[in-house]
């Protein structure tokens, strides 16, 4: 992997981006890019009307606008100062394909839910329709990024669909460029990468092309976090730096069972661990189990990609990072369960939380959405609240095939409330399942109130402070630490 270096020719400049796909990824990056190039116009498309209308909505009665499809920290604010400068939504995606010197695809890849490789595979036709489209309406020659995440070596079946059906005369150089944001501080990521990474062929034409790219960025980002690779090791990074992040959160996930049966605090031991340079501190908040729309989805595909290079041990080794997290979440309900009675039946549970993480209003895996599974099999009452979920997305979520077959119960059973104390009124037991910061400043003794008594909490994310809350009555479980074992030895 070299650090990014110019060539010595002139290059021609990028004027007009278009960005197929204008979701978590999509949207936020050519945002970003629009913001920080002001000389270059960025076109986001979609063929969902109703998400580029959301895009496109007017400011609220305060100026801000509140009905983007994303919700982002930061970003309302950039869309503000860009939309209709060098920003464009719409759905005209042919035009803006056409008026293009460089394409972002950046659709969705979620794994396959039916056929060869179901339950692994990226599903990939996202992908080729938009490269489809690009070659049936492309007059003049272009840069095609990919942006989404695809399994390694997908730039050359979209380099064979661009060749075979587009006009003759026209070139076609084909990118990897992986997103490495995180979803709740995206914006922050996009202005400050810790790298820029762009795979191209090692050929001239590769290598100007990626030279072409570079120059975007370099706008504001610094030279030397630009870095190229060949097209394979692009497309295989970003599979690989979000495998090694899930399993560093299963692996402390793993400790956290060890530290409830021992009476060891997995802060303390995470801290301990993280002190090591070589291990370093992040990515290892021990939680009710890791969510979102890419890292389940990216080790399936890995685990996929290793058994048909024949590599069964290497797929194994993988999907234990996905049999870890599905047994954490798993564990965690169980815990409710057990310790209020071994029978949540008719009990009245609150969830706070329902987004994967803080700062987002994204549910996709969500570790909350196989909680309320969870209860609501237990025939538990759950009440959910969460600042950023519309109801729609968490009823839509919670009667999804394969989460549930009866979608009147799920009517029945689960509620929304309009607030956290709202959820805790009558509750026997909180959950907390996203790390929100309100719930961390929660009237709690308001709650305790107005909860049924016992009264309990289940800190999935470990954002409460457990003394304070058991100093006003509460019982408390904190994921990843013991019951305060009073050891008669040391008595
Ligand atoms: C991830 C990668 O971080 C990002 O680089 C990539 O581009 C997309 O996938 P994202 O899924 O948006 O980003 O969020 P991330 O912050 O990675 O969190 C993923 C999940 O892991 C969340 O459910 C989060 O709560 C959980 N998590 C994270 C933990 O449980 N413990 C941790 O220490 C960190
Ligand atoms: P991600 O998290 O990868 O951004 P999203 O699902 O949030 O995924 O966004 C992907 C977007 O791509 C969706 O809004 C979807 O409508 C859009 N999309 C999918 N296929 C096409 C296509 N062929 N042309 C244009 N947009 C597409």
């Amino acid at each position: 992997m070299l650090p990014f270096s110019a060539p010595d020719q002139a290059l021609a400049p990028i004027r007009r981006i278009c960005c197929v796909g204008a979701g978590y990824v999509g949207g936020p990056t050519c945002t970003v890019i629009a913001l920080n190039c002001p000389s270059i116009i960025v076109t986001i498309v979609d063929v969902n009307p109703d998400r580029i209308a959301a895009w496109n909505s007017p400011p609220d009665e305060e100026g801000n606008l509140s009905n983007l499809p994303v919700y982002e920290p930061g970003l309302a604010e950039v869309v503000k100062q860009c939309r209709g400068r060098n920003l464009f939504f719409s759905t005209d995606i042919d035009a803006a394909i056409e008026q293009a010197d460089l394409v972002f695809v950046s659709v969705n890849t979620p794994t396959k839910k039916s056929g060869m490789g179901a339950g692994f595979a990226a599903d990939l036709h996202y992908v080729e329709a938009s490269t489809r489209r690009i070659a049936a309406v492309s007059t003049s020659s272009k840069i095609i990024v990919e942006k989404s995440t695809v399994p390694c070596r997908t730039a050359a079946s979209m380099r064979t669909i661009l060749e075979s059906n587009s006009r003759p005369g026209l070139r076609f150089d084909i990118l990897s460029n992986p997103e490495f944001l995180a979803e709740g501080t995206a914006i922050s990521d996009l202005q400050n990468p810790d790298r820029v990474l762009i795979g191209s062929l090692d050929t001239s034409a590769g290598r100007i092309a990626a030279a072409r790219l570079a120059s975007v960025y370099e706008h504001w980002v610094p030279q030397y976090r630009i870095y190229t690779t060949g097209l394979w090791s692009s497309e295989l990074s970003k599979l690989a730096a979000n495998a090694l992040l899930a399993q560093r959160i299963s692996s402390v996930n793993a400790m956290a069972a060890i530290c409830e049966a021992t009476g060891a605090d997995v802060n303390e031991v995470a801290h301990a661990c993280g002190l090591d340079a070589r291990i370093g501190p992040k990515f290892l908040r021990a939680s009710v189990g890791f969510g979102g729309s890419c890292f389940q989805k990216d080790i399936l595909n890995l685990v996929y990609l290793s058994e048909s290079l024949n590599l069964p041990q290497v797929a194994e080794y993988w999907k234990q990072v996905i049999t870890m997290n599905e047994w954490s979440k798993t564990r965690f309900s169980n815990k409710v369960v057990s310790t209020l009675f071994n029978t949540i039946t008719e009990k009245r549970i609150a969830v706070l939380g329902f987004a994967f993480k803080k700062n987002t209003g994204d549910t996709r895996e969500s570790a909350a959405i196989t909680l309320c599974r969870n209860f609501r099999q237990e025939r538990a009452k759950v009440v959910i609240y969460d600042p950023k979920v519309p109801q729609s997305q968490i009823y839509l979520d919670l009667t999804e095939p394969g989460v549930v077959d009866d979608r009147e119960a799920v009517r029945q059973q689960v509620t929304i409330a309009c607030s956290a104390l709202e959820a805790c009124a009558g509750a026997e037991a909180v959950v907390i399942a996203t790390e929100w910061d309100e719930f961390k400043h929660l009237d709690w003794r308001k709650a305790y109130q107005i909860m049924s008594k016992p009264a309990f909490v289940f800190d999935g994310r470990g954002i409460v402070d457990a003394k304070a809350l058991r100093a006003i009555g509460f019982k408390v479980h904190s994921v990843g630490k013991g019951p305060e074992i009073v050891d008669p030895i040391w008595s």
